[in-house]
């Protein structure tokens, strides 16, 4: 079986190092065999998440969007910046909206609920955006995904990445091939069942 995982990153920052991130978990996802998806949250703006908004207007479309997208997945990989230590309001935000999904017209839907997750962060400092993780990680078990213990956190961003898109350290890359055969492995041993 040939896993359907989607690789997300949290920032829209032009030059961003999670979304270069992405791109390298998205290179080392695919060679490892899986159908791999690749956006930006550029692309699915959404208000701040608001239950006045969602009681008048309902779930706004890009989160349906990506409510669907997600659904559609066995897994996620998502790549976090980190802001104040912890989780920046973009991803929260979106992370938050496909929280609130229930339904898809009359069919009950839990995005989240039982995807497999994987978690990379990168920034140039020198936690690497790992204090982020340590919030993502319960903050996505809340919302019923499996998050994999493996996980990828890039320190000194800015010139990690070769120009291959490649992480350039051998020991970070390793982390990278490690969350990504989890969350492949993880996938394929769901379907099994
Ligand atoms: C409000 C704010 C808070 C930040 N706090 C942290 C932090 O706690 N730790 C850290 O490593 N970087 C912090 N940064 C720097 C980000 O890691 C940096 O902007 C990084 O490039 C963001 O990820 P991106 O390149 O994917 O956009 C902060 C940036 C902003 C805007």
């Amino acid at each position: 079986m040939t896993p359907k995982i989607l690789v997300l990153p949290g920032s829209n920052r032009s030059g961003s190092f999670n979304a270069a991130l992405a791109a390298a978990a998205a290179v080392e996802l695919a060679q490892q065999g899986a159908d791999v998806t690749r956006i930006s949250l550029a692309d699915y703006p959404l208000p701040i998440v608001d239950e006045n908004l969602k009681n008048q207007s309902g779930i706004p479309d890009n989160a349906m969007k990506l409510g669907r997208l997600i659904a559609a997945q066995d897994g996620v990989f998502l790549c976090c910046p980190e802001y104040n230590s912890s989780i920046p309001p973009l991803l929260k935000n979106m992370i938050d909206w496909v929280s609130l999904i229930a339904k898809d017209g009359e069919r009950a839907v839990k995005p989240w609920a039982g995807r497999y997750v994987a978690l990379g962060s990168a920034s140039n400092g020198k936690f690497a955006g790992i204090r982020c993780l340590s919030h993502v990680r319960p903050v996505m078990m809340n919302v019923g995904a499996q998050v994999v213990s493996e996980q990828c956190s890039v320190g000194g961003a800015a010139s990690a990445f070769g120009e291959d898109g490649r992480i350039i350290d051998e020991r970070t890359q390793a982390m990278l091939t490690r969350a990504c055969t989890s969350l492949i492995t993880h996938c394929v041993m769901m379907n099994s069942r």
